[in-house]
């Protein structure tokens, strides 16, 4: 059986995939910070709930290190965002953006590159258009994305000859609840924003190319151009 490691499977894009991994016969391990909320959380045996916040280092090292089977894909999904004017988002915001969203993923991919580099497996990144687009009032949200779109090319072209997939997938808005902290949503009309299970498709495909070919980054744009203002944000 295939062993998957997903972050930020409590919610969202990472949820999904974790589903799409379930159904493909993966056995997952999931990690999240609060999975109480989840009211449809896979009820499957091979879906094993970690609970973790992945800016405490030394317990993602722990909870990552007690996995003890043989995992040939690690999809890294979580993520945070906080919008506005740069000179106006707090400290506090910023470091939680650059912990999160590209000092966890460093440590965890280190930490379990040999496992993966063993298996051939498949190193994914949920990154962002952000990483490739100008981000207005996402300046240091964007900026995490882009490093870590980086990150994985450069971690590709390190690992490709021990056989390791490195894939980026850069969705544009989705409609999850990453935009709590923003005072605009993704546009209501069907055609504006993606589906988490779009995304997750995206993954399926990534995971099931044949042996030898890499699809070494995907970008997911809604068909429609759309956002829209939240009443009370
Ligand atoms: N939604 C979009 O439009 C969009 C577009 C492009 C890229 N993305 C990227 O897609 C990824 C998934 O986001 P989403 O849209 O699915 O948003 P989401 O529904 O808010 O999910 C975010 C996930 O990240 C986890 N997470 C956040 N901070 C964490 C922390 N400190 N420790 C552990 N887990 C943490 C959350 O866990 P808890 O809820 O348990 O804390 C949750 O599972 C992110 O990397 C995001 O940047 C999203």
């Amino acid at each position: 059986m295939p062993y998957a490691l997903v972050t930020g499977a409590s919610s969202g894009i990472g949820l999904a995939v974790s589903r799409m991994l379930l159904r493909e016969g993966y056995e997952v391990f999931g990690i999240g910070r609060d999975f109480s909320v989840v009211t449809d959380l896979p009820e499957n045996a091979r879906f094993h709930p970690l609970v973790c916040d992945i800016r405490d280092t030394k317990k993602l090292l722990q909870l990552t290190g007690a996995i003890d089977v043989p995992l040939s894909a690690l999809i890294h999904s979580a993520g945070c965002a906080y919008y506005g004017m740069h000179e106006e988002l707090s400290l506090d915001k910023i470091t939680e953006m650059v912990d999160v969203n590209i000092r966890a993923p460093m440590v965890l991919k280190q930490h379990l590159l040999r496992t993966l580099k063993a298996q051939k497996g498949t190193l994914i990144f949920i990154s962002s258009v952000t990483a490739i687009f100008p981000s207005p009032r996402g300046a240091a949200y964007g900026a995490t994305k882009a490093a870590l779109s980086a990150f994985a090319e450069s971690l590709f072209a390190e690992n490709r000859k021990y056989g390791l997939r490195v894939v980026t997938i850069q969705p544009d808005l989705t409609d999850t609840a990453l935009y709590r902290n923003a005072d605009f949503v993704p546009g209501s009309d069907m055609l504006a924003h993606l589906t988490p299970e779009a995304v997750a498709e995206s993954v399926r495909f990534a995971l099931t190319q044949p042996e030898g070919t890499v699809i070494r980054d995907i970008t997911l744009r809604p068909q429609v151009n759309q956002i829209e203002k939240k009443s009370h944000p």
